[in-house]
């Protein structure tokens, strides 16, 4: 791919530099399923990409102007081994968990827990109508830090960071860093990058990945292009790791949005039992043990 390293105006852009692009691997179309008391999603990131999408666990997609589609919302249910992301483009959801932690999850916010040894919670829409749309991932923890002690964090969308490239390009940095901004949260071991881009048409976006991290792209509206492929909306595009890319170039169809996430794999062993996401069988068996014996903890609420 050839391209210029300066802007039209002839200034060194802004944004950092990208030598070498990755390629789309395969494009991939989620699942459309129901999870909860029955909200209707799609499963973006499914079970069988864990390996391959190492260290995210799942993307789930959801949108709706039904509220038959999302009107019961999550409740009480438990988590142990990993982290959950959610982020709402649109409506407001009450987070509620035995660790005592509570928030209202609302338009363009985002929270994020740490389940670690585990929580019961519940995610319930506060809205009889309107809109419903967001996003929920989830991000693995190291083996020593899935027993850990659980840890919410709420962040509104006037705190979460963000930044408007030359191009116009604007975005929200959920985790990680970007041309300079850095993300709401950052992690250790994962090192995740998790960017919501809105793209007006025809604008280009660069961000460096590490040649080994896994990274996917999620178009959510619009179309995107990425070396010499097509991503339409409510596509995953998977990207190739090549040892000799140093990053991602998106250039943007009309008014597009999408997310771009990546991590650092932690090459361990995955076993997932529903809610539970441990490094072993036994380690399973004992979540639900614990979890049927209330060690997840009770529900104040
Ligand atoms: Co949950």
């Amino acid at each position: 791919m050839t391209r210029s390293d300066l802007s039209p105006s002839g200034q060194p852009t802004a944004q950092p530099e990208v030598r070498r692009a990755r390629s789309v691997e395969r494009l991939v179309r989620g699942q459309a399923t129901s999870d909860g008391a029955g909200v209707r999603l799609t499963r973006v990131l499914t079970q069988d990409l864990q390996r391959r999408l190492d260290p995210f666990l799942m993307l789930d997609a959801f949108g709706s102007d039904n509220p038959g589609d999302y009107i019961a919302g999550f409740p009480d249910h438990p988590h142990r081994g990993f982290e959950t992301i959610t982020y709402m483009i649109a409506g407001r959801m009450l987070h509620r968990d035995s660790a005592g932690h509570e928030g209202l999850l609302q338009n363009g916010g985002m929270q994020w827990m740490t389940a670690g040894r585990g929580v019961v919670h519940s995610e319930i829409p506060q809205q009889e109508s309107g809109v419903m749309e967001g996003f929920q991932l989830w991000l693995n923890l190291p083996a020593h830090d899935k027993m850990r002690d659980p840890w919410y964090r709420d962040v509104q969308a006037a705190d979460i960071p963000r930044l408007r490239t030359e191009q116009g390009v604007e975005v929200a940095v959920l985790a990680g860093s970007s041309g300079g901004v850095a993300g709401a949260v950052t992690r250790q071991a994962t090192e995740p990058l998790y960017l919501d881009l809105h793209l007006p048409e025809g604008a280009r976006f660069e961000q460096p990945l590490d040649p080994a991290h896994n990274a996917f792209v999620y178009v959510y509206r619009g179309e995107l292009r990425i070396g010499g492929q097509v991503v339409p909306a409510q596509r995953m595009a998977i990207l190739a790791n090549e040892a000799e890319a140093d990053g991602v170039v998106l250039q943007a169809g009309p008014q597009s949005r999408a997310l771009l996430i990546s991590g650092r794999p932690l090459r361990e062993p995955i076993v997932q039992y529903g809610p539970f996401v441990m490094n072993s069988q036994q380690q399973i068996f004992e979540a639900v043990r614990d979890f049927r014996e209330g060690r997840l903890g009770g529900y104040a609420g």
